[in-house]
């Protein structure tokens, strides 16, 4: 079955591998990397796991990465003094974190590859577009948000909607790997916070795009590492900077699907929070034509069908169902031993291959985990 729940299953386990693999090698910095994506994975496996005793062996492997990863820091940070000695030069180094920590690029995502959503599209129209279009509208007690939370289920758009948002706007974009900050480069992650914030101001209007921002923006608690606690003192008090200076056009979009273990601090200082939520019918139907593009399709194909058959499956179960039944053809052709004659086309997809690809790709997001992204919508979303 290729649902989510596997998916994540299998990128913990990779990463993890991959991470064992890197510490033999004497890798230390990038198996730290690795064992925090799969510790990332894992969190999200024992959100979604319904069976208790499953969820008890994930919760149990994440105690042991999680372990790992605080021996190896300190027996990096102590080579890292060792090595200091030496006197390597300072500002490259941080230039190189900072390159590998961060992305500044235009993503090719347009508002036209994501389906609906409209109540997100215009919020975020409000909320970042029109104030970099006309910055003198947005003044005084009109001044532009600038912290701005998306959250909702995992696979419902939050990361296409960011993306969108760069691609139409005259901004600078900077992509933050909060894995890589919290990871690799742990000890400097302050440092390169703050070179962050100081760069996105150099070339305003700029947008700061933060995935996954709950790994960096989690409730503190008491026995966490204390260099995670100082990145996150760096973050509050940078973005508390941003709205000291209300001309400066620095804006930073978080996106999450846990926004209950945000701290209250960090959802504070995200002022608009934006419900991204499973797709509707309308929605649905939108993203399996999103995703034929390009894809020979049977007459006898019914978009109402398949909108109403997959009620609670999220924009990405959609499109790997899509994707299972696309495949279908494909399959046929190589039974046939038509795969190597570059002329044999497979043929279009046809309703049966959605309703087979229906019977292995379930929805990854239980009803009972919409009522509580929809509780927390009601209590902490912006309408
Ligand atoms: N509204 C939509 N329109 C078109 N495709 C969608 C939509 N929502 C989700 N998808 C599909 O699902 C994939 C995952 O979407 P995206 O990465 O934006 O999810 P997300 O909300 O950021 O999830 P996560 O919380 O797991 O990061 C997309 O690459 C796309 O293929
Ligand atoms: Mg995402």
């Amino acid at each position: 079955m290729s649902s989510s729940i596997d998916v994540l299953r299998d990128i913990a386990a990779s990463n993890a591998k991959t991470a064992i693999k890197l510490e033999r090698e004497g890798n230390l910095n990038e198996a730290i990397v690795y064992y925090y994506r799969a510790i990332t994975a894992l969190k999200k496996l024992i959100k979604m796991e319904e069976r208790r005793s499953i969820k008890k062996i994930y919760e149990d492997r994440l105690k042991q990465y999680a372990k790992r990863v605080l021996e190896l820091l300190e027996t990096v940070k102590k080579e890292d003094k060792f090595r200091s000695k030496s006197g390597a030069g300072e500002k490259d180094e941080l230039k190189k974190m900072i390159r590998e920590a961060i992305l500044i690029e235009k993503p090719n995502v347009r508002w036209s590859d994501i389906a609906n959503l409209e109540k997100a599209k215009e919020a975020l129209m409000e909320a970042v577009i029109w104030p970099l279009k006309r910055p003198d509208l947005f003044k005084g007690s009109r001044r532009p948000w600038k912290g701005i939370l998306l959250f909702g289920p995992p696979g419902c758009g939050k990361t296409l909607l960011a993306k969108a948002v760069a691609n139409s706007v005259n901004a600078t974009f900077f992509i933050v790997d909060s894995s890589v900050i919290l990871s690799k480069w742990l000890g400097e992650s302050e440092k390169i916070v703050k070179e962050l914030f100081r760069m996105a101001r150099e070339n305003q209007p700029s947008i700061i795009f933060v995935d996954e921002v709950d790994a960096i923006a989690a409730t503190r608690s008491a026995n966490e590492h204390d260099a995670i606690h100082r990145v996150k003192t760096v973050l509050l008090t940078e973005m508390d900077g941003m709205y000291a200076k209300p001309d400066e056009r620095v804006l930073v979009i978080g996106a999450t699907n846990m926004p209950e273990i945000l701290d209250p601090a960090f959802r504070r200082r995200f002022e608009k929070r934006i419900y991204v939520p499973l797709p509707d019918f309308n929605a649905r139907r939108e993203i399996f034509r999103i995703h034929l593009r390009g894809v020979a399709v049977s007459n006898d194909v019914d978009f109402n069908k398949l909108a109403k058959l997959t009620e609670g499956y999220t924009g990405h179960d959609i499109a790997l169902l899509v994707r299972e039944a696309i495949m279908r053809p494909i399959r046929e052709l190589a039974r046939a031993g038509l795969l190597d004659q570059k002329d044999a086309k497979p043929r279009p997809v046809k309703m049966e291959d959605f309703l087979e690809a229906l019977k292995v790709v379930k929805p990854s997001v239980s009803k009972s985990e919409i009522a509580k992204y929809e509780k927390w919508a009601r209590e902490f979303g912006s309408g």
